[in-house]
């Protein structure tokens, strides 16, 4: 078995919930704060010793190409403005891993976005994040999948207890605990279930660990949910051949895939930061009292 090193970071959507902001931007590049969305996925793959990124992009994404490349020109201007600090970051941003780039050419689905991976990755096992899910900074839980993939050799889904009339924003899982309740053998998965047809509350988070089989699976799939190759419907066909597992995490979750929760997302990452923090807290704090929000 060998260990995973690759990253695959589906980034072709079109980001329609987000326009009109994204008519000519990639949604991944919408700040959280001083950093673009995608920037926290590619670093939370690097801090869990992935050091292989392929992006998958298509028409209008060239931005997120540009944020990962070296800027000379803005590395000469920082540098003689004496800004170290900035000239440090700038720098960190190109020099975290090698970011490769393919393109999806046709929106076909999240599945068909993973199968044109197929010849990056190769025969090996790899991590797949989603960009809409952005996990906090200090939650292990890509390196606690990868672990659970180095024990079993096998596929492992991020899994997240979500209420029954949330579940059909998902994939939902129906699962065998093994151990305890944070590990499940998955029966079944299903793309986005109406609740009464759902086989638990159990949902995948975009995180996954797969092995690659998965790309046989993709190859001979049919379009499903929205008349898309899902991934999903992948993942369950492979559940069928080999052991795939679930690992349940809790918390530090942040879904920036929609407009209310990008919102949230911005609050609760700005009210840890020390650079604005506090004053944000105390912001806040008086607006709930003027607007009389309690
Ligand atoms: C995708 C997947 C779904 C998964 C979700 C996690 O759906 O298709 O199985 O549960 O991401 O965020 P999307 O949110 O792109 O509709």
């Amino acid at each position: 078995m060998s260990a995973v090193r690759k990253a695959v970071i589906p980034a072709a959507g079109l980001g329609t919930r987000f326009l009109p902001a994204t008519k000519a931007q990639p949604k991944e590049m919408l700040p959280l704060l001083d950093k673009p969305a995608i920037q926290y996925v590619v670093e939370e793959a690097v801090h869990a010793g992935l050091t292989d990124i392929l992006i998958i992009t298509g028409r209008g994404k060239r931005p997120i190409e540009d944020h990962f490349d070296r800027s000379i020109e803005l590395e000469h201007f920082l540098e003689s403005k004496g800004k170290f600090e900035e000239l440090k970051q700038v720098r960190e941003i190109t020099d975290m891993a090698s970011i490769h780039y393919i393109r999806q050419r046709d929106p076909l689905g999240l599945g068909h976005a993973v199968s044109v991976a197929e010849d990056h990755v190769g025969g090996e096992p790899f991590a797949v994040l989603l960009g809409d899910d952005i996990i906090a900074e200090s939650n292990p839980l890509l390196s606690e999948m990868l672990r659970v993939h180095e024990r079993y050799g096998r596929s492992v889904l991020a899994a997240m207890e979500v209420s029954r009339e949330e579940i059909s924003l998902y994939g939902c899982i129906e699962p065998e605990f093994v151990e305890d309740d944070r590990l499940a053998r998955v029966l079944s998965v299903v793309e986005k279930p109406e609740p009464e047809n759902a086989p638990s509350n159990l949902a995948a988070i975009g995180r996954y660990v797969l092995t690659p089989e998965i790309f046989d699976a993709l190859r001979n799939l049919e379009p499903g949910v929205g008349g898309e190759i899902q991934l999903t419907d992948a993942i369950n066909v492979l559940a069928q051949q080999q052991a795939v597992y679930a690992y349940v995490f809790e918390g530090g979750r942040f879904d920036v895939g929609n407009k209310l929760d990008y919102m949230k997302a911005m609050i609760e990452l700005a009210i840890d930061r020390e650079d604005v923090g506090k004053e944000l807290k105390r912001w806040l704090a008086d607006l709930v009292q003027r607007k009389k929000l309690l």
